[in-house]
């Protein structure tokens, strides 16, 4: 955990560090919640009846659970998260606990949340993605009777331009200080000298005081390396005075310091403890990471290296778990950017989990952690405009406290497309005051947002309070701007978003705005007027070698704007309806369920180097025999041939033979695009198989061969991993193929395929990737989509086995067993 108590134990039972004993401690108040999924009138009180209402565990998103229905809107998801929730938790506290300073904090819940505790009303917190925390030692009861806190949370329909989820969907704290404690957040550690052979390590230290009395503490803080090692310790006596709070500054050097990069996530350790008399009274451990960071108008600068950003944008949901946090989720869903050469994450457009940033640090991943979608002019009925004016400067000063020790985070985004860019008057001051606010709680980072209406922000002096600019979806204006603001450095905050469905082809490849079937082409050219193919970002990112990168829209597809399909424009006012059942975005380079699309080799043939080769469509295509067909090819070889039938069709080399693509997009005069970054035949069909071979230095080093395949036959089952955690939270994902007789994937195939599982774990969702099925995420079925389906198994806390068994009528079945230890 970033910045939090080191221990979490089981609720009241003391802790001993060395011979003292202290009350600090993190619960995780996780389990035994009570849910109720409309209004409850009283439910604030704490003889409320609940005995009724559903039992559950958070992370909880209940909105994920459907069903899917036209009312709730498409451009959110078309699922039912709108409307009022209560959430009920009994606890027991005893006597022990009494004069220490008890709080719950919450990571995160959707949205609007007010809580009670045994009646009294303790506070409130509109927005969503931000952590909050509330002192309740006063309100509570430590006689071992009962006490309650309940929570209303009431999320709104128009309130977002894509799917939030609704629930508690992150993790719950109940956290039991002695009066002199580390304040929540407590710690900023930064590294103001790096050099190869030291460096020297700021520790800012807020420590609070509860009590009456003034008191005298010792702080001390030891780090450790990477490995555990013991490396440096330094300690202040300080004195707090009473009700108040106190910074404690203290440097020290840490020789040899073992950097934090991309390719070496090398993570330090920070263990800070307060002591009071001789006793400990609080422990800390805070995690961060030592590196340089730089930028200017030749680029962007991690430990003085240049960095380019391949990065992607991403939102917060996770497919068919929705928003509830689930860390293999996450981990999963970066692995594969990772692997499809991402090095930058947008966290689009509002702050994410814990999870997913302590992932980005122990992954090696940039990123660029984003406040607001919006600012006080909406772009929605129900949006965080409503509460900007109250909650701004709280919000995103929360975000970078909690944030600011992350190793991996190396810009804040004060705002996406922030509609005060045609403010001629405003848009500016409201962008100075928010970049203030980032400079007061974190002056080591640069600042920046998404502008879209070039020249606008430009003009009305909103780019220039930032540090960088970001410029969505105008790489033909990279060179003009660097011409006209010499000073200010750019990269593409926002690139590309074209759109497709997995292993959907349409013939012949012409632009349409929609397609009868409401799926997406996946030769990678349509997209809505304001996107283009990623071939023409790389030209111009190459053209312009001083702009730092590109973060792509987007790496996954995310629950709703099922762009093109639903709405107008960007900013619809209303409802996304009039292609439903089309509920889920198709800009994904990877699909809902985690399948990647022909787009995620584009990509990683563009942003690695480790020998790689990809061929499209599939080459099932009766009735079109003798007709031509476009076989693409992404690969970083220098060449590439393709055969049909074992007959060659020729080799093309990458860079020299081009593909032209259409490219029917607003700003983007030309109209065609000779794409270097494809290879491409058009050769007649005939079944059999397709194959390409590709060279590096003149050797056949790469291939991959596409069958035509035969009926359905069977189901091929396989897991990404074989052992997961028996913690009751880590899970197991499951690819189900529709395979011929051969186990070639039949990649038309929709055959429904029925689930079962045995043993210690659950079934807790499935999906295909179908951006346009109403089939509810949890089931136990699901329909192939382009001859494939997911499902995604979840571990309890007993060790064991859990079976896992895939039927469907005609197909021979199949099982696979996950172990969980
Ligand atoms: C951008 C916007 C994103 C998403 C994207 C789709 O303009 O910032 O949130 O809507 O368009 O192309």
């Amino acid at each position: 955990m970033k910045s939090t108590k080191l221990f979490v134990l089981t609720l009241l039972i003391s802790l001993s560090i060395g011979k003292f004993t202290t009350w600090a401690q993190d619960v995780n108040f996780n389990d035994s919640w009570k849910f109720y999924n409309a209004e409850a009138e009283g439910a604030e009180n704490a003889t409320f009846n609940d005995a009724n209402w559903r039992k559950l565990d958070l992370p909880h998103d209940w909105a994920i659970e459907g069903p899917f229905d036209v009312k709730y809107n498409a451009r959110s998801g078309g699922l039912p998260f709108h409307g009022t929730g209560w959430y009920r938790k009994h606890f027991v506290m005893q006597s022990s606990a009494k004069g220490k300073v008890v709080s719950i904090a919450f990571e995160g819940a959707m949205y609007d949340a007010h809580i009670w505790v045994n009646g009294n009303f303790i506070g409130n917190r509109p927005y969503g993605y931000i952590g909050f925390e509330f002192d309740i030692s006063k309100y509570l009861k430590y006689d071992g009777t009962d006490n309650v806190i309940a929570v209303r949370l009431r999320p709104q329909d128009l309130s977002t331009r894509w799917y939030p989820g609704a629930g508690i969907y992150r993790s719950v704290w109940l956290k039991i200080n002695e009066p002199v404690h580390v304040a929540n957040w407590g710690t900023y550690i930064t590294t103001p000298t790096v050099t190869n052979v030291k460096a020297v390590i700021q520790n800012e230290t807020t420590i609070e005081n509860k009590s009456v009395q003034n008191k005298k503490v010792v702080v001390k803080h030891e780090y450790f390396s990477p490995d555990g090692k013991s490396v440096a310790t330094i300690e202040e006596e300080l004195e707090v005075p009473a009700n108040s709070s106190k910074n404690s500054g203290l440097y020290c050097t840490i020789e040899n310091p073992e950097k934090w990069d991309t390719e070496t996530p090398n993570l330090y350790s920070a263990i800070t403890t307060i002591t009071e008399n001789g006793k400990v009274v609080d422990t800390y451990n805070s995690r961060f990471g030592i590196r340089t960071i730089a930028y200017s108008t030749k680029g962007f600068f991690l430990n003085g290296k240049k960095v380019r950003f391949n990065g992607v944008c991403l939102h917060h949901d996770n497919g068919a778990l929705g928003a509830a946090v689930y860390r293999r989720a996450d981990e999963r869903k970066l692995q594969m950017m990772k692997s499809m050469g991402v090095n930058a994450i947008r966290t689009s457009h509002n702050p994410p989990s814990r999870e997913f940033l302590e992932l980005c640090d122990e992954l090696g991943l940039l990123v660029q952690d984003e406040a607001f979608d919006v600012w006080k002019i909406p772009k929605v009925a129900n949006g965080y405009n409503l509460f900007f004016d109250e909650w701004a400067e709280r919000d995103i000063k929360d975000m970078i406290r909690r944030d600011r020790n992350h190793p991996s985070i190396v810009m804040w985004s004060i705002g996406n497309e922030i509609l005060e860019q045609g403010d001629k008057k405003n848009g500016w001051k409201v962008a100075k005051m928010l970049n203030d606010y980032c400079k007061e709680m974190d002056p080591t980072r640069p600042t920046s947002a998404g502008f879209n209406h070039y020249p606008d922000p430009y003009d009305n002096n909103m780019a220039q309070q930032v540090d960088i600019a970001g410029m969505n979806y105008k790489p033909s204006k990279y060179s003009e701007e660097i011409k006209n603001y010499p000073d200010l450095p750019i990269y593409g905050s926002e690139t590309s978003s074209v759109t497709s469905s997995r292993g959907v082809y349409h013939l012949p490849i012409e632009k349409y705005q929609t397609h009868e079937s409401l799926q997406v082409t996946s030769y990678d050219i349509i997209g809505p007027p304001w996107a283009y193919p990623p071939d023409i970002e790389f030209h111009f990112q190459e053209q312009n070698p001083n702009v730092m990168g590109e973060f792509m829209w987007t790496g996954f597809d995310y629950l709703g704007e099922p762009t093109p399909y639903g709405g107008k424009d960007n900013s619809t006012n209303g409802h996304w309806n009039a292609d439903w059942p089309s509920r889920s975005s198709y800009f994904g380079a990877v699909d809902l369920a985690g399948f990647p699309k022909d787009r995620f080799y584009l990509y990683q043939s563009h942003w690695t180097t480790k020998p790689m080769i990809h061929l499209l469509p599939h080459w099932n295509w009766k009735g079109m025999e003798g007709e031509n067909i476009p076989v693409y090819c992404y690969t970083n070889c220098d060449e590439a041939e393709l055969f049909v039938n074992g007959k060659s069709m020729g080799k093309k080399v990458k860079g020299k033979d081009l593909t032209e693509l259409k490219v029917d997009f607003l700003r983007y005069e030309p109209k065609k695009f000779q794409s270097k970054y494809r290879l491409s035949w058009n050769v007649p069909y005939e079944a059999g198989n397709i194959k390409v071979v590709g060279y590096k230095n003149g050797k056949a080093i790469q291939e991959v061969q596409i069958f035509t395949s035969g009926k359905p036959a069977k189901i091929s089952l396989s897991v990404d991993r074989k052992e997961i955690a028996a913690d009751g939270s880590d899970l197991a994902y499951i690819t189900i193929r529709i395979e011929d007789k051969d186990g070639n994937l039949c990649p038309n195939a929709t055959n429904l395929v029925n689930f079962s599982i045995d043993g210690v774990g659950s079934l807790i969702a499935v999906d295909n990737g179908n951006a346009a099925s109403v089939e509810p995420f949890q089931a136990n079925y699901r329909k192939a989509f382009s001859g494939m389906c997911l499902a995604v198994l979840k571990s309890s806390k007993k060790e064991g086995t859990i079976k896992f068994t895939a039927k469907s009528k005609g197909l021979k079945s199949s099982k696979i067993s996950v172990l969980t230890k």
